[in-house]
């Protein structure tokens, strides 16, 4: 059976594309997850892409991959920087997960530098613009070859 990914993206995430594009660039978030899903279709994974700007939304979303999805790509956006509730939801799943930053956050602001996610991660992307989604996913799917 294909390996099967969850890509979740966290809050402002949506406007993507018209979102301070000097940092983030032009691509929307319907680029994103085109990009995310032929990824998954070029190497032989199914990818499903959810977004939203609530963190109980998200840390539900978490819990109902579980016997769902293989591996949990995550862009928690400005929750990385607060969220303990979703570092535990992804503990408690227990599901492998690959964070990614379309930006560089230890070239930014001072409260960008600290994660509470990466602890609980298997790989930490960040800087490569939205080609850290297709990394990520690829991560996860030689990962999953591997095992
Ligand atoms: C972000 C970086 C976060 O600091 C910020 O709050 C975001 C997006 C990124 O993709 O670079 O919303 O996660």
């Amino acid at each position: 059976m294909a390996h099967s990914i969850l890509v979740i993206n966290g809050p402002n995430l949506n406007l993507l594309g018209t979102r301070e594009p000097g940092i983030y660039g032009a691509s929307t978030l319907e680029d994103v997850n085109a990009l995310c899903v032929k990824t998954g279709v070029d190497n032989g994974a199914e990818v499903t892409c959810f977004q939203s700007n609530y963190e109980g939304a998200i840390v539900e979303e978490i819990h109902a991959a579980r016997g769902k999805h293989d591996a949990i790509v995550i862009n928690p956006a400005a929750y990385s920087h607060t969220s303990v509730a979703i570092r535990d939801a992804l503990s408690g799943v227990a599901i492998p997960v690959y964070e990614i930053h379309i930006s560089n956050i230890h070239t930014r602001e001072e409260f960008r530098h600290h994660s509470f996610i990466s602890a609980v991660a298997k790989t930490v992307v960040c800087g490569m613009g939205i080609k850290g989604y297709a990394a990520s996913i690829n991560a996860a799917i030689a990962d999953l070859n591997e095992a």
